[in-house]
């Protein structure tokens, strides 16, 4: 049984089979209607979601399943040991996605779970928006993958190191724009962090203006983590964070005369690491990346139950 913490041990041959599946379900979605019938995914949220929480529970839908919404906070795993709520969860559902603040927290409930775990983002990585984005990259691309420079302009976190990942194992090339000292702790991982330091298609620059000038793709994030972005405790950090990353916003300064695609994994933060100019640009894809993640869902979906030997 396979679960999806992060793409560490995913081959590059099985990412592809997942975007490839979800290339196919978008294509012909009917032909998929009810390829999870009667299967439940219980969806635990310990953090806010818009896209993560919907695209899932609408991919379970649209594969002939349900999603359950599990809210940390109004349910027993406040009150008990996360092993035994999640022995619990796993003898009723056919498949657990968590949006958890502790990765260690997710690798606890995949010891304990009898079924497939997905990572639905903690502070470390954040594997089904990297699914997504590599998914709306072929898209614009003509799946031409190795041929396309991503350059991500921001802080690094969970959704940059996800994206390392990815680019690493299917060869893409990245570049991080990111200023040094503002990465987040917390996020830090010794295998990107190698990544980084031993990869020739993944960089890293303080430089934003220099590293868009032959981008195909730019993509940006949220400056500060979804937890702490309305923290009065964080008030004062969040201040200078934002003083700080100015330079790295993605405005139509920043990409005058460069010919690519604008992304963005949402919520958006208007005038902060994006412009609100910049997200009706014609060069913004962050609308149609985001409805990707309902696809991306679909092709993951699949894989992990076909692997699991919950269809044929
Ligand atoms: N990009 C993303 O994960 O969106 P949500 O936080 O709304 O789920």
């Amino acid at each position: 049984m396979r679960h999806l913490p992060s793409l560490k041990d995913f081959s590059a041959d099985e990412i592809k089979q997942i975007l490839n599946k979800a290339v196919e379900i978008k294509a012909n979605p009917a032909d998929y209607y009810n390829v999870l019938h009667r299967k439940s995914l219980a969806m635990l949220f310990q953090k806010t979601s818009t896209r993560t929480r919907v695209s899932f529970e609408a991919a379970m839908t649209e594969l002939g399943g349900h999603a359950i919404f599990v809210d940390w906070a109004t349910s027993n795993f406040v009150l008990s040991g996360i092993e035994h709520e999640t022995e619990y969860l796993s003898r009723n559902v056919s498949c657990i996605m968590a949006r958890l603040m502790h990765h260690e927290d997710l690798q606890k409930i995949i010891s304990a779970s009898r079924v497939p775990v997905i990572n639905g983002c903690d502070e470390m990585f954040h594997p089904c928006q990297a699914l997504t984005d590599v998914l709306t990259i072929m898209e614009y691309s003509d799946n031409n993958l190795e041929a396309q420079h991503l350059v991500y302009v921001g802080v690094q976190n969970n959704v940059s190191n996800s994206l390392a990942l990815i680019c690493d194992k299917l060869n893409i090339e990245l570049t991080l724009a990111t200023p040094e000292d503002t990465a987040n702790r917390e996020s830090l991982d010794t295998d990107v962090q190698h990544i980084l330091k031993t990869s020739s298609r993944i960089n890293q620059t303080t430089d934003p203006k220099a590293a868009v000038q032959n981008a195909n793709f730019v993509y940006t994030d949220t400056w500060i983590d979804m937890q702490y972005f309305n923290n009065p405790d964080h008030e004062a950090e969040n201040k200078a964070r934002l003083n700080m990353m100015m330079p790295y916003q993605i405005n139509t300064k920043l990409l005058a005369g460069i010919n690519c695609k604008v992304m963005h994994d949402m919520p958006i933060h208007d005038g902060f690491e994006i412009s609100a100019s910049m997200t009706k640009d014609p060069r913004a894809i962050i609308y149609p990346q985001s409805e990707n993640r309902l696809h991306a869902q679909k092709g993951l979906l699949w894989w992990l139950y076909q692997e699991a030997g919950e269809i044929a």
